[in-house]
């Protein structure tokens, strides 16, 4: 019997003591290119709103769009994704305005994509900021969204997104089937290099509420809920057959939103799967960091960095957030 050692031969802290071997371990790093930055486009010219719930994001006119834009690719973020800010003269039933060329949204991307050509657009594929009652796509009479009638307007809107400049088109909709059609209709056009990131597993989220009061779908939605095509958050497995169904009608990029509360999903969907893999880090929880932050509660730069990291860590290759350019900046100053 030997003597029981009374110091550990491991320690863990050794490692842990210095910067520089802190460093030399480390698995995982946040940097610009993993950020892809969500932004709301409005009408008009010069014009700002601030969003009551998500304060520093602010709505933008196109031309003011285009300065935003040119700074986040200056801070190296790799692209942005689009969200048009509907006027309420062109919501309508059948949600005709998703598919004008000259849309808002369509504007925006050729604006964009002359001024600042090297970032990457990504723009946002459903119906609700375009339909008089803010559900992702076209109703029956008694008020469910059809899903064969809904991916024939959707694959109208994708076609003019890509016709407009867009290289990544994001169908953020969770009808059934979506992804096939659209990508038959892209390559039927000739659009054979249009990237699809697909919103593969989109849960049916309170988070979304402050995104819903930043492109004005809120009040149009009421009570309405998106249950019947985003997926309940109980579900686990559901998500890796939705993501399967996607990949193979020819995704290019997976999707899981929102992000802090499903890390547990995009880990096993990256494991299952290898695709590049994007995580949402959604509106509502963009409002909690702010709000405490603005309390002072919390140290705004150290949660935030901390917040994405773990989405890499759990095996994101990207992030949606609308913290984009704040965190740029700040991985700027600590390097
Ligand atoms: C709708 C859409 C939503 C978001 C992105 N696209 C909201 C919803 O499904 O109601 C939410 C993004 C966020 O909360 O930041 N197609």
């Amino acid at each position: 019997m030997s003597e029981p050692a009374h110091y550990p031969l491991t320690r863990p802290r050794r490692m842990r003591r210095d910067d520089f071997s802190r460093r030399m371990m480390r698995e995982n790093r946040l940097a610009a290119d993993d950020l892809i930055y969500p932004v709301f486009v409005l009408e008009g010219r010069g014009r700002r709103e601030a969003v009551a719930s998500m304060p520093g994001v602010e709505r933008l006119s196109i031309d003011l769009l285009v300065e935003r834009a040119t700074e986040a690719a200056q801070l190296g973020i790799p692209a942005l994704a689009l969200f048009p800010v509907t006027p309420p003269e062109h919501k309508s039933l059948d949600a005709t305005e998703a598919y004008n060329p000259e849309g808002l949204a369509q504007r925006a991307v050729r604006a964009l994509k002359s001024a600042v050509p090297e970032l990457g657009i990504v723009t946002d594929v459903a119906l609700d900021p375009f339909t008089s009652h803010g559900q992702d796509g076209l109703l029956d009479d008694s008020g469910y969204v059809l899903n064969d009638e809904t991916v024939e307007v959707l694959v109208r809107q994708a076609l003019s997104h890509a016709e407009a400049g867009a290289e990544v088109v994001a169908p953020s909709d969770m009808m059934d089937g979506r992804i096939g059609r659209i990508r038959e209709a892209l390559e039927a056009a000739g659009h054979i290099h249009t990237r699809i990131l697909a919103y593969s597993a989109k849960y049916a989220s309170a988070f979304y509420g402050p995104f819903r009061d930043a492109v004005g779908s809120a009040a149009n939605l009421g009570k309405g809920s998106k249950s019947t095509y985003q997926m309940d958050p109980g579900n686990g497995d559901e998500a890796l057959r939705e993501t399967a169904l996607d990949i193979a009608e020819g995704a290019d990029m997976v999707m899981v939103k929102p992000g802090l509360p499903y890390l547990d999903i995009v880990r096993r969907v990256k494991e299952t799967f290898a695709m590049p893999t994007f995580v949402y880090h959604v509106s509502g929880e963009y409002a909690m960091l702010k709000a405490a932050a603005q309390n002072g509660w919390l140290d705004e730069r150290a949660c935030v960095l901390e917040t994405l990291l773990s989405m890499k860590r759990a095996g994101a290759d990207g992030i949606l957030t609308y913290y984009a350019m704040d965190a740029a900046r700040w991985l700027r100053e600590t390097r």
